[in-house]
């Protein structure tokens, strides 16, 4: 039964993706040619593209955990019936979101846009969720895993950083260094400590890595994504009010957490090389997987790290290059996670024919190749604002004009992205139809 609803989770949030994908590329045409007629206005447009851009990702892996918790235990949920309360009161507050951005009321707060009692409504959802994941987890602790230690402590943290963005500040340096905890702490903390169940189950079921190993690095991954995750938020203090202690300990704890994602790419890369899967299903997970590692190391980790050194971040901060980091690290990190986990879950005890694996590889591609093409623009566009804006002091129009090819362009590499996500999209309902299909004929 919980295994059920967990897919509800990802299939809604595979929906969403394919939502955002293709509103993004309208919202990147519009922002080229302004003039183009829109029922929403860009920064509305904007503020349901971030708020799409956490939500989405945090749907897919809560769906994630509670399959995983569920295969490690071979138990039920404490309580499908709160699984399904909160996957209804996740789906009522987010539509309720989409909505009322949609007809442009909102509170103006970058990624917290929108209305407050549908944030409470999230935050209900997910501390549902928490507290029904920790009740399972404790009735069946004899059984409990490592694994599951870290997806609940990622889920615990899910709810926690969440529930102070519901409160009114009237110190702005409290309000933007409380909504970094959503921004920044989510993905670099809650996300990662809960994907890393999906990580270790995938690579050691699939032999590639000996569970001792992967044992090691998640005990290593859980503790410095914690520390290194906690004070690497400080990237994010550098201008906003805070002493001048946090450029140093941003940039010291940026490093620490840069370290686990190094030691697995190594650790796969080892594997991989004794071990190259063979079956389509899981070939395709595994190009996810990799995919996520790629990005992860590069734009998220690499590009990261070039933007947190202070005296680089005082020209860069705001700019476009911060633009090209986030699609490489949100998408390219945790979206090719959360779609490789759907994939892996849908598809479970199936195979796959040829055609849907080559259907599978080119959508991966595409979505590879058009995120590197837009980010890449969008970090040059932001290279040029950084030196001929903040640098040369040139005036603020004359240096939009300057970019303006690379925003072009841009619109050309959504474009393959967004056709990217929807063959992606399709095999991924084509094969949750296929599963649904086929359990319904078995149970008659
Ligand atoms: C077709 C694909 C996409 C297109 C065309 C697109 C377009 C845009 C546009 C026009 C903006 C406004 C600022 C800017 O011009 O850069 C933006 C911002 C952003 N997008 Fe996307 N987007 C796409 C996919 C995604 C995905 C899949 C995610 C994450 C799951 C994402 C996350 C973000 C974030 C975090 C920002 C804020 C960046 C910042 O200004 O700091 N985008 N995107
Ligand atoms: C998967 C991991 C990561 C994700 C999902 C992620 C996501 C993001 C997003 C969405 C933003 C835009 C915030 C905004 O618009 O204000 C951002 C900004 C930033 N990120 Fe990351 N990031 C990741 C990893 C890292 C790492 C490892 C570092 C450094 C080592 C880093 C350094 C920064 C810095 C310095 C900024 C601020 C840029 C500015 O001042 O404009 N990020 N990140």
């Amino acid at each position: 039964m919980g295994k059920q609803i967990a897919r509800w989770y990802i299939l809604y949030s595979v929906f969403l993706f394919a939502i955002q994908s293709f509103v993004a590329l309208l919202g990147a045409t519009s922002l080229v040619y302004p003039d183009l007629p829109s029922p929403v206005s860009f920064e509305y447009g904007r503020a349901i593209h971030l708020f799409l851009a956490t939500f989405w990702p945090a749907m897919g892996m809560m769906g994630i955990v509670q399959h995983f918790t569920i295969v490690q235990l071979k138990e039920d949920l404490y309580s499908p019936q709160i699984s399904k309360w909160q996957f209804f009161i996740l789906l009522f507050s987010s539509l309720g979101q989409l909505g009322t951005l949609t007809l442009g009321i909102g509170n103006g707060r970058e990624y917290l846009d929108g209305l407050l009692v549908f944030y409470g409504g999230i935050a209900l959802g997910i501390l549902l969720g928490t507290y029904n994941l920790l009740k399972t987890v404790w009735l069946h602790r004899k059984k409990a895993t490592p694994v599951l230690g870290v997806m609940s402590i990622g889920m615990v943290f899910l709810c926690m950083l969440l529930i102070p963005n519901l409160v009114r500040y009237h110190n702005p340096v409290a309000v933007e260094a409380i909504k970094f905890w959503v921004v920044h702490l989510w993905e670099e903390m809650a996300f990662e400590l809960m994907a890393s169940g999906f990580i270790m189950a995938f690579f050691i079921i699939n032999g590639i890595v000996k569970q001792k190993d992967m044992e090691n690095w998640l005990y290593l991954e859980s503790s410095l994504s914690v520390v290194g995750g906690l004070f690497g938020t400080g990237h994010h203090y550098f201008w906003i009010g805070f002493p001048a202690i946090w450029l140093f300990l941003g940039t010291f704890f940026s490093v620490v957490q840069s370290i686990p994602v190094f030691l697995l790419a190594i650790m796969i890369y080892k594997g991989l090389k004794k071990k190259w899967l063979t079956k389509n299903r899981e070939k395709l997970v595994l190009y996810m997987i990799i995919s996520s590692i790629f990005h992860h190391l590069t734009g998220a980790t690499l590009l990261g790290l070039f933007i947190t050194i202070p005296w680089v971040n005082l020209y860069t901060h705001g700019t476009y290059l911060t633009s090209g980091h986030a699609h490489l690290a949100l998408f390219g990190t945790m979206g090719f996670l959360v779609l490789g986990g759907a994939y892996y879950i849908l598809s479970e005890n199936q195979s796959l024919e040829k055609r849907s694996y080559q259907y599978g590889v080119i959508g991966i591609l595409l979505l590879n190749v058009g995120l590197i093409v837009m980010s890449t623009l969008l970090i040059i566009a932001g290279l040029i604002q950084a030196y001929f804006w903040r640098g040369l002091n040139m005036d603020f129009m004359e240096v939009s004009s300057m970019i303006f090819p690379y925003l072009f362009f841009r619109v050309l590499g959504g474009g393959l992205f967004t056709l990217g996500s929807a063959i992606i999209v399709y095999q991924i309902f084509k094969i949750w139809w296929t599963t649904t299909r086929k359990t319904n004929q078995q149970s008659y």
